[in-house]
């Protein structure tokens, strides 16, 4: 039976069909796919986790479409090896035809990727490693995390500044673990400070127990202390056990070891702790209050620098899509991304043109107890800082 209503309606639809069309935000072919490389798994695992939830959390913010492309994320678990952070990267630059790597969670995994994105000209964009030189090892990396002579040389100035005369150093025996000490030592021997002890510690499940006793009978006024994201709360536990907070040596250093996203578990020994660092949790701008009240509902706890360092990174590139409207062309968005600027939840943020690094406040902090939960409690702040570990300049 001919039915004129139903004709009628499935024709009205159908002519509605390409206008549709032209106004749907992405079809698949215009994806634009990321490469995410991070450790999901191991030892840097927390970086991982935290970099995956502020990058959801962003999309789930801003939507998943941009200029028109919708945005997919292929997330790859390199467990912090850099031979599978360099396998992984070939797979998603060969067979998925990526157009941005990203992520990397140690300094080797960054190295190792590298050589590939220059190859392949695409943006490899660091959202966690702090070496200084990673950024020169090629001219697609931009980074959105940190340098570890950012921070360092900041708390080396602070401590020379602030009574502090005999300082003993534990860091990570690896790339960013030797930068952070060699700035700090530069910065804290030149405003007439002493190291009294240096013990570098391997990176893979460290135990701090016998190192720690040598720290404690070197007698210094603090320690100076780097571990990579993840293993503070373990640090801070063996702190604990063998009473170096007993004895009155402080914890001083760059941020890594007061990570917010484990501070809280860390009990009344961080309390005092003095590092200099990108962000804190309690950073008091609106913005981040949104932010940390955003991911806490998401994710069930708060967020730490790795987070809004994933957060920055992503947001990095939807901006540069936007000027490129679209284009995936590497060396354009490069040049988008360069001198870009905006307001992230750590304040204030830009990517120098010349180095692709990042420029950032560096504040200088204080554990302290806030309505009962341990925060780094900024009370002093560096404008602008940029990474001064560059071997060129
Ligand atoms: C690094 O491997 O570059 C790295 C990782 C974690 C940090 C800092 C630096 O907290």
């Amino acid at each position: 039976m001919f039915d004129r209503r139903k004709m009628l309606l499935w024709a009205a639809t159908t002519a509605a069909i390409p206008a549709l069309c032209a106004a749907a935000p992405a079809r698949a072919e215009d994806a634009v796919k990321i490469g995410l490389i991070l450790p999901m798994t191991g030892g840097q695992a927390s970086t991982g986790k935290q970099i995956d939830n502020a990058i959801k959390l962003y999309m789930q913010q801003k939507g998943d479409t941009v200029a028109g492309k919708k945005i997919e994320i292929i997330l790859k678990d390199d467990a912090a090896m850099p031979d599978n952070t360099k396998r992984l990267a070939q797979e998603l630059i060969v067979n998925d035809k990526v157009s941005f790597i990203a992520g990397f969670g140690v300094t080797p995994a960054a190295l190792a990727a590298a050589p590939l994105a220059t190859q392949a000209k695409i943006p490899e964009v660091v959202m966690a490693a702090g070496t200084s030189i990673i950024t020169e090892r090629s001219p697609y990396i931009v980074r959105t995390s940190f340098t570890l002579a950012q921070s360092s040389t900041i708390i080396g100035d602070w401590a020379a500044k602030n009574g502090i005369k005999k300082v003993a150093t534990l860091t990570s025996d690896y790339a960013p673990g030797n930068d952070a000490l060699n700035f700090f030592k530069q910065h804290f021997t030149a405003g007439g400070g002493e190291i009294v002890e240096e013990v570098k510690v391997p990176l893979a499940n460290p135990d701090f127990a016998p190192f720690l006793q040598r720290m404690k009978d070197s007698k210094p006024d603090a320690m100076f202390v780097f571990v990579p994201a993840g293993q503070g709360g373990n640090f801070m536990k063996q702190y604990a056990e063998r009473g170096l907070d007993k004895s009155g040596i402080k914890v001083i250093g760059p941020g890594d070891v007061m990570d917010d996203d484990l501070l809280n578990n860390m009990g009344d020994a961080a309390l005092g702790a003095v590092t200099a660092h990108l962000y804190s949790a309690a950073h008091p701008s609106q913005m981040n209050k949104d932010f940390v009240a955003a991911y806490k509902k998401a994710f069930g706890n708060r967020p730490g620098f790795m987070a809004v360092s994933g957060y920055d990174g992503i947001h990095l590139i939807y901006e540069a899509l936007k000027k490129t409207n679209g284009n995936t062309d590497g060396d354009k968005l490069i040049e988008a991304m360069k001198g870009m600027a905006w307001e992230s939840p750590r304040g204030p943020i830009s990517i120098d043109p010349e180095t692709r690094d990042i420029v950032q406040n560096i504040y200088i902090r204080k554990v302290e107890k806030v309505d009962g939960e341990l925060y780094n409690v900024e009370f002093e702040t560096f404008n602008a800082v940029k990474d001064s570990g560059k071997t060129k300049k």
